[in-house]
């Protein structure tokens, strides 16, 4: 999808398709206004006549509408004026590109981008419209051998509407275009068959991105992993025939002396429980477990497109964890990077083993903050659902940082605690720790153990398992949390939004 930014009115659009804003109770937005009189009063008719509402999720597509210069008018329903903010403004964005999608249209102008949204200003407007309107176009049929729905709808127009907001709208359209961009190519990681995407596979991927944007990579190997005594993420591996990998990016944003921030992704490829075999219901979902991986790649390749002048690492342990006779045992007890010991109780509680191993990794990079990514617990979907990602720190700045990047995003997460009581369910008869805590609190015991590993630096756990991925009839990845990260990363490198 092409976008370019203008200001100018509606009714002299040359468009295939011109999309208005209505709230409900017949308030007409300013540029619905400019239509009704350019038509002699026909959207005013029409709402008049009850055939449109105002409703949130409402949609009328009109025709030559007279007086106007475009082939179409699509009036989207934004509900109540008062109750107009960040969430309804994206529905509305989205339901109008999907609506205009199922047209004959090639091109559409969209107004909605002239809407206010309280507290926000036209940047923020149009960087949303970008990420919007490419979520509201993805789709992912690189496997089917028929095109059924081919696809028409190729350029957007977004509104500004005053002239002197061109120059920062055109500085929030490339913002945009890199986050949506970031998300796609997540999601299409994510919805990759995990007979294709496996650990080499990411780490070809993240090859051919470091080639593409001039990024840093290293790429580690079982041996280059064992001498460094990463025998947590190696217990993962050890079950599958699809060798492991450890895939490093470097994007050189600022100068040498700069920490980095450094983001670490779970990247299992398929998670069947290995030994401690998970049902097999929706078991085909477990190709999504790399859902934190795809987020961080997704993440700076945003990061590196935008040219933030940040130091920023990433980093994916990758693995596939699967019963077979040489796969790690309930009762195995593995040393890890860091020396400290871990017996693995449940081989489904795999996350962890991967990145702990990683965290210790991260020291290396002499870190300023890192952030852990990953589709961890169920327990987490317990809690929060799809809605928020759980959030964990040992710090709370960070972690108000991070919830207010994901509050100005939509892109939401929850901040719970990390108590030293929760430490206790932890406790291993043999070894340092045990690898689970129980049926209780689970979210917050992996994050427990995870925080073991991450004591020499600012450390912040997103756990995606419920918002990487929705099931159902639209079942897919979403990109998420790609929007919070680069957000947050937006604005500790400074850059005005
Ligand atoms: N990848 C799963 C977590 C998961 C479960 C994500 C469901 C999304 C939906 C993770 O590796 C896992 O299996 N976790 C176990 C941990 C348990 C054994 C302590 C879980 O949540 O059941
Ligand atoms: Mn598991
Ligand atoms: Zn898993």
């Amino acid at each position: 999808m092409e976008f370019s930014i203008k200001s100018g009115s509606p009714e002299k659009q040359r468009s295939n398709c011109v999309v208005v804003g209505v709230f409900e109770h017949r308030r007409l937005t300013l540029s619905a206004e400019l239509i009704d009189n350019a038509a002699g009063g026909m959207i005013s008719d029409i709402l008049r006549r009850g055939d449109m509402n105002g409703k949130a999720g409402s949609t009328l597509l009109l025709h030559n509408v007279p007086g106007t210069l475009g082939e179409r008018v699509l009036l989207v329903g934004l509900g109540k004026e008062k109750d107009f903010r960040e969430k309804e403004y994206c529905a509305a964005l989205r339901l109008a590109v999907k609506t205009v999608g199922e047209t004959g249209a090639q091109d559409a102008t969209l107004f909605l981008t002239e809407i206010a949204v309280r507290k926000r200003d036209a940047a923020w407007r149009i960087r949303q419209a970008v990420v919007c309107s490419l979520a509201a176009g993805y789709r992912f049929d690189h496997y089917r051998s028929k095109d059924d729905e081919p696809r028409r709808l190729r350029r957007l127009t977004l509104i500004v509407e005053r002239r002197s907001e061109l120059a920062a709208a055109e500085e929030a359209l490339r913002q945009g275009l890199a986050i949506g961009e970031g998300c796609q190519w997540a999601r299409d990681l994510g919805n990759q068959p995990p007979n294709v995407c496996n650990p080499a596979y990411l780490a070809e991927q993240a090859q051919a991105l470091a080639e593409e944007l001039g990024l840093g990579c290293e790429i580690l190997d079982r041996p280059a992993m064992a001498a460094l005594g990463m025998n947590a993420l190696l217990a993962v591996a050890r079950g599958a025939t699809a060798e492991p990998r450890l895939i490093v990016l470097h994007h050189k944003g600022a100068k040498a002396s700069d920490k980095p921030v450094v983001l670490v992704g779970k990247g299992v490829t398929f998670d069947s429980g290995g030994i401690s075999l998970k049902p097999g219901a929706d078991m085909d979902e477990m190709k999504y477990d790399m859902g934190g991986a795809a987020a961080v790649l997704g993440t700076i390749k945003a990061v590196a497109r935008m040219a933030l002048p940040l130091n920023l690492t990433v980093i994916v342990p990758a693995a596939e964890n699967m019963p077979d006779g040489n796969a790690t045992r309930p009762g195995d007890i593995v040393s890890t990077m860091s020396g400290q010991t871990v017996e693995i109780l449940n081989t489904d509680a795999e996350g962890r083993l991967l990145l702990c191993d990683a965290l210790t990794y991260a020291e290396r990079f002499n870190p300023d903050t890192v952030i852990d990514v990953a589709t961890l617990t169920g327990a987490c979907v317990v809690a929060l659902g799809h809605v928020a990602s759980g959030l964990f720190a040992n710090k709370d700045g960070l972690a108000r940082d991070l919830q207010e990047a994901g509050e100005e995003t939509g892109d939401r997460a929850w901040h719970l605690p990390l108590w030293d009581d929760y430490q206790e369910l932890l406790k291993s008869p043999f070894a340092d720790m045990a690898n689970i805590g129980g049926r209780w609190g689970g979210a917050i015991s992996a994050a427990c153990f995870l925080s073991r590993f991450a004591k020499k630096y600012d450390w912040a756990h997103l756990d995606i398992a419920g918002t990487a991925w929705t099931s159902g009839k639209d079942k897919g990845a979403t990109g998420r949390p790609v929007p919070l990260l680069t957000q947050y990363l937006l604005q500790r490198a400074g850059t005005p939004d």
